[in-house]
């Protein structure tokens, strides 16, 4: 017998098996911060994401560790009392998705180790959080046969993320990571949770990621005050009209009524979560059409909006955007994701992909001191168990 049947043979027998999953990032293509307002999203699962290896415990402990934060050691809490710690640090995402089953009924009956590695830049906006959750939550149904669907799970990690965490994040990012398909991007509407692969048929363009390398600090207050102040612009258009979020109105419902908005500032908000929605379903059509000049002036619209209306950007990815605009055969660039750093996501011709390159590393460093990172992105497939390696 060889070392490799011998390790296996021993797995089998002390019941040590590994279990392996991965979740994927995501990156948006079109349609930010629309999802908490009850409009549509455009995102796509990337192929690379978090990894996550699974080992069955006697007791009843969790221990977790991270790869990528070594600095952190082994992280570990009892199954029975899981309460978010502030020095738990990142290991209070997985933590809180598996306080979030058990709080929905599910019985984890025994201690487990979790190892983590990702591949996903940190606070680049591309959803490394979603992943650890999305990573965490295929790995619980699986290793005790839960059988929780998946849309089901992402719902949870929502969950996870809103009362566990802290962050009152929208569904996007849980949504794409749990529910990715290959070489598709996905149209959901945050209203319904109804959704639609579309084909990214792209011929001759790629999908390049811009990371500013600028960490997007802040967000989370930020984040949540912008949610308030849709919320309260909402609650006075309602004086009036029937809705139960700002996804429901056209554009000329908006205009008709927008004086309703008293505060100035909430009055911009508004306009871009509904904007941005018209323009979601406008770029995903014109994708299916194969009209990718439209999608990409759209893309351009919706950074304009997040930089003046919802003020989510950042001056390092005003620079990123308005260097890519600048640059023949790139479509569209537009800051992605939650915003105040992180990523630009630009629709490029082929042979624009270097010129886009050289652009960027010459005009961003002089200006902001930071470096550019590029990725050419590829739709990938949803959270899910890989094979056994172990
Ligand atoms: C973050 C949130 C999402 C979404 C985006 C902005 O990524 O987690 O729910 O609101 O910001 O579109």
């Amino acid at each position: 017998m060889n070392q490799q049947a011998l390790r296996s043979k021993f797995n089998e027998v002390f019941q040590k098996e590994k279990l392996y999953f991965f979740a994927p990032g995501r990156v948006n293509l079109i349609g930010e911060h629309t999802d908490y307002n009850g409009g549509h999203v455009f995102p796509c699962a990337l192929s690379f994401g978090t990894h996550c290896v699974f080992c069955k415990r006697d007791d009843d402990k969790i221990r977790l560790h991270s790869l990528n934060l070594p600095e952190k050691g082994v992280i570990e809490a009892d199954l029975n009392h899981i309460e978010y710690k502030k020095e738990q640090d990142w290991a209070n995402y997985p933590l809180g998705m598996i306080k979030t089953l058990q709080n929905h009924g599910y019985k984890l009956d025994h201690g487990f180790e979790l190892l983590f590695w990702g591949d996903i830049p940190n606070g680049a906006g591309l959803s490394s959080s979603a992943s650890i959750e999305l990573a965490t939550a295929v790995a619980m149904n699986k290793a005790f046969n839960l059988h929780i669907p998946q849309v089901e799970l992402v719902k949870m990690a929502q969950e996870d993320e809103n009362k566990f965490v802290g962050m009152n994040c929208g569904i996007m990012d849980q949504f794409a990571s749990g529910m990715g398909k290959e070489d598709h991007a996905i149209l959901l509407d945050c209203n319904t949770l109804d959704y639609e692969y579309v084909p990214l048929n792209l011929r001759g363009v790629s999908i390049v990621i811009i990371n500013s390398n600028k960490k997007h600090a802040l967000v989370t207050s930020e984040y949540n005050t912008r949610r308030k102040e849709c919320e309260h612009a909402l609650k006075e258009l309602q004086q009036k009209l029937p809705v139960k979020s700002l996804g429901e109105l056209s554009i000329e419902q908006f205009e008709q009524n927008k004086h309703l908005i008293t505060n100035e500032t909430e009055r911009c908000r508004a306009k871009h979560a509904v904007y941005e929605n018209q323009r979601t379903l406008q770029a995903s059509a014109a994708l299916k059409k194969g009209d990718l000049a439209t999608f990409g002036k759209l893309m351009n619209e919706s950074h304009v909006s997040l930089r003046d209306d919802y003020e989510t950007s950042a001056p390092e990815l005003d620079i990123i955007a308005e260097t890519a605009w600048s640059v023949p055969g790139v479509l569209g660039a537009r800051i992605t994701g939650g915003g105040f750093g992180g990523c630009a996501v630009a629709l490029v011709k082929d042979e624009a992909v270097k010129p886009l390159m050289d652009a960027i590393n010459r005009v961003y460093p002089q200006k902001t001191g930071l470096k550019a990172d590029f990725y050419i992105a590829s739709a990938g497939g949803p959270a899910r168990q890989m094979e056994k390696r172990y």
